[in-house]
């Protein structure tokens, strides 16, 4: 009897449970392609490669739900990628240091800003090495407050991302020359794991209904580098700073009919100058942060801070005279931080860090608190890969 009336949850199971690749079979296919599942598709030069770019790989992938797995010989990829698709994506770069983000031998690169060739300024999109999203206008920053308003009837897009020890490198100038996207993604949840991003303003945007989990990830950037809407949890990783501009963090929030958890948390990671020679030129100059409106959410927790930090911590925007720091709406915050970048003093005297108690941060202490479904329902996590996070 009871066995009769579980077999219609049968195939929901395994809906559930089909895609996440194991650990070990995942780190055989990144050091020899011999040995990578059935039907993963080889992106390369070599003669075994099925495409020679991954944006091609990508267009021949069927407008399904199966998942796919792309794996990416090592190499120098020159290209924009844009990927619409809604059905689960593994891309994996070829390596033989499967744990270690700084030995990456894949990158995929470009160089652009927000301009065309004829200088005028376009969106923000344009200038990305990765765009996820399903639609253009899911995946325009926009301006005003509110950013640029995404029709209701957008889909959304990828339902699960996964991204193991990729650079993604935008090269278009070698300081804040405007919005240079390594990673643009929206209205999509995505993994990245093992994963480099570079450039020097504007790094990593989260957009509009963009779920964004980094583990074990290099971040660098100079002004407003991890930027959006959206919600991004950055774990285990590096923040690399190249200079100061801005802040680190730069988001905008959104009201919603329920509530929201919008926002990035930056948790057991360190912030750090990229190099020791830069690192004597931004002491306590590097701000945590800015509110690119009034409703800005970001956490740095349980993170080691360097002599870069400003003794404030985060600071104000303001634009025509118009401070966009509003206590009690504002949340620019951190809880347990260790190094010489945090200055207790400065914190308290700048007026508008937040030092949260350990009750505070209970409210977002974990993946399942903050991660929500386009409706808002919270616990949207199942496209994360737990094996790796939980122990590689
Ligand atoms: C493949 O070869 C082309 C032509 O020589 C080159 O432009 C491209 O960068 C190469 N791609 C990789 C990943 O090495
Ligand atoms: C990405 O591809 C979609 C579908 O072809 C297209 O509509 C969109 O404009 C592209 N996005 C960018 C930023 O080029
Ligand atoms: C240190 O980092 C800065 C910023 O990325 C870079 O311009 C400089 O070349 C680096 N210096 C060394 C010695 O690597
Ligand atoms: C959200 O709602 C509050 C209260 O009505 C308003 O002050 C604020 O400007 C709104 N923010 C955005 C981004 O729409
Ligand atoms: C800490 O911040 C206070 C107040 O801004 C400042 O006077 C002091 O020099 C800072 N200490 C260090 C070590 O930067």
């Amino acid at each position: 009897m009871q066995i009769f009336s579980l077999l219609p949850l049968l195939p929901l199971l395994w809906q559930a449970t089909a895609q996440p690749l194991k650990s070990s079979t995942r780190q055989k296919c990144q050091q020899n392609p011999t040995h990578c599942p059935a039907g993963t598709i080889i992106v390369g030069n070599s003669t075994t490669a099925d495409f020679p770019t991954l944006q091609s790989a990508i267009t021949s992938l069927p407008d399904d739900t199966t998942p796919q797995i792309i794996l990416l010989l090592a190499g120098i990829y020159v290209e924009q990628v844009n990927i619409t698709r809604a059905g689960p994506i593994t891309l994996l770069g070829q390596t033989k240091s499967p744990h270690d983000a700084s030995k990456n031998e894949v990158t995929l690169t470009w160089a652009a800003a927000n301009k065309d060739s004829t200088g005028q300024s376009v969106d923000n999109v344009f200038s990305s090495v990765l765009v996820v999203a399903p639609t253009l206008d899911a995946s325009l920053t926009g301006s005003g407050t509110t950013g640029f308003a995404v029709p209701d009837d957008t889909p959304f897009g990828n339902s699960d991302f996964r991204v193991y020890n990729v650079d993604f490198r935008n090269t278009w100038a070698e300081y804040s020359d405007g919005p240079a996207h390594a990673l643009s993604f929206s209205r999509a949840n995505g993994g990245f794991y093992f994963c480099g991003f570079y450039s020097y303003q504007d790094t990593v945007y989260v957009g509009k209904l963009g779920n964004a989990y980094f583990y074990k990830s290099i971040i660098a950037g100079q002004t407003d580098f991890i930027y959006g809407f959206g919600t991004a949890w950055i774990q285990s990783s590096k923040l690399q700073l190249r200079s100061c501009g801005g802040g680190i963090t730069a988001w905008k929030g959104t009201n919603t009919t329920f509530e929201n958890k919008y926002g990035v948390y930056i948790v057991d990671s360190t912030v750090q100058a990229a190099n020791a020679s830069i690192a004597a030129d931004i002491k306590g100059a590097c701000a945590l942060g800015r509110p690119w409106n009034s409703q800005h959410r970001s956490i740095f927790a349980r993170c080691y801070e360097d002599g870069s930090i400003e003794p404030s911590g985060y600071i104000d925007w303001v634009v025509s005279g118009v401070a966009r720091y509003v206590k009690g709406t504002t949340l620019m915050a951190e809880y347990r931080i260790s190094g010489p970048g945090f200055n207790k003093t400065g914190r308290v005297e700048g007026g508008v860090t937040a030092l949260l108690t350990k009750s505070a941060w209970k409210g977002y202490s974990e993946p399942v608190k903050v991660f929500q479904d386009q409706e808002g329902v919270f616990g949207d996590v199942e496209w994360i890969d737990w094996e790796v996070v939980g122990g590689e």
